[in-house]
């Protein structure tokens, strides 16, 4: 993308007003809406699940950005992108097959990223690259929105942008968990093309000024 793209992340929003949430995101200037799927295996949480995508998708034309904390991603990443999915990404860490679901995702129509744990390194991804559109960076471990940013991710971002630097290759860089103001600038600096912002966004007092901030800090 030309201009990094803020994500904010509907876990964090008020579930009983989706729709409201979502005119929330539409009028901030963010350009995109994060959607946390949790199946309490790969990770402790359970959240949302297709039915929920089908009405979201009925209710924006924002691309929808479902990051898939599931196990056997690959039983349900092409129904993700049916149920209106833009973007589709599955945990490296929970794939013993992910060149086959990032393929699924594709055929599907829709945009594949391999999400990456804190302690999971960007160099396993070489032999993957073209195999996806974009990578997923965990900068707090998976299961909840409100925790504290793991610094050493900007790191990784910066190796990543090194390695579609060195391969010639366009995938995108997101980057999820703990991101604000304090370290927005850093992470579009380092390479980062889209942030995901939970708390930052819809337990501000104002989201649309919290938005503007964001922003503020990624176009610095
Ligand atoms: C964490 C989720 C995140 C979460 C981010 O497992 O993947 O998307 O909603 O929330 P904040 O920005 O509050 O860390
Ligand atoms: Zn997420």
């Amino acid at each position: 993308p030309a201009s990094p793209l803020l994500a904010p992340s509907l876990l964090s929003a008020d579930f009983t007003r989706l729709g409201e949430e979502l005119k929330v995101i539409e009028t901030s200037g963010a350009q995109v809406v994060h959607v946390d799927v949790m199946d309490g295996r790969f990770v402790p949480n359970i959240t949302i699940g297709l039915p929920v995508v089908e009405s979201l998708r009925k209710a924006t034309t924002l691309p929808l950005d479902c990051h898939l904390m599931i196990v056997e991603p690959l039983r349900y990443a092409a129904d993700f992108v049916k149920a209106g999915a833009d973007w589709v990404s599955v945990h490296q860490e929970a794939d013993p097959h992910l060149h086959r679901t990032l393929a699924a995702i594709r055929q599907a129509g829709g945009k594949a990223g391999v999400v990456l744990n804190p302690g999971t390194p960007v160099e396993t991804l070489v032999d993957l690259v073209g195999d996806f559109d974009f990578v997923l960076l965990m900068s707090v471990n998976p299961g909840f929105g409100g925790q504290s940013f793991i610094p050493r991710v900007l790191d990784k971002v910066k190796r990543l942008d090194a390695l579609r630097t060195e391969r010639g290759v366009s995938f995108f860089i997101e980057v999820d968990g703990g991101v604000g103001m304090k370290n927005a600038a850093d992470l579009v600096r380092a390479g980062a093309d889209a942030l995901v912002a939970g708390n930052a966004f819809f337990k501000a007092e104002d989201p649309k000024a919290a938005a503007a901030g964001l922003l503020g800090e990624m176009n610095k």
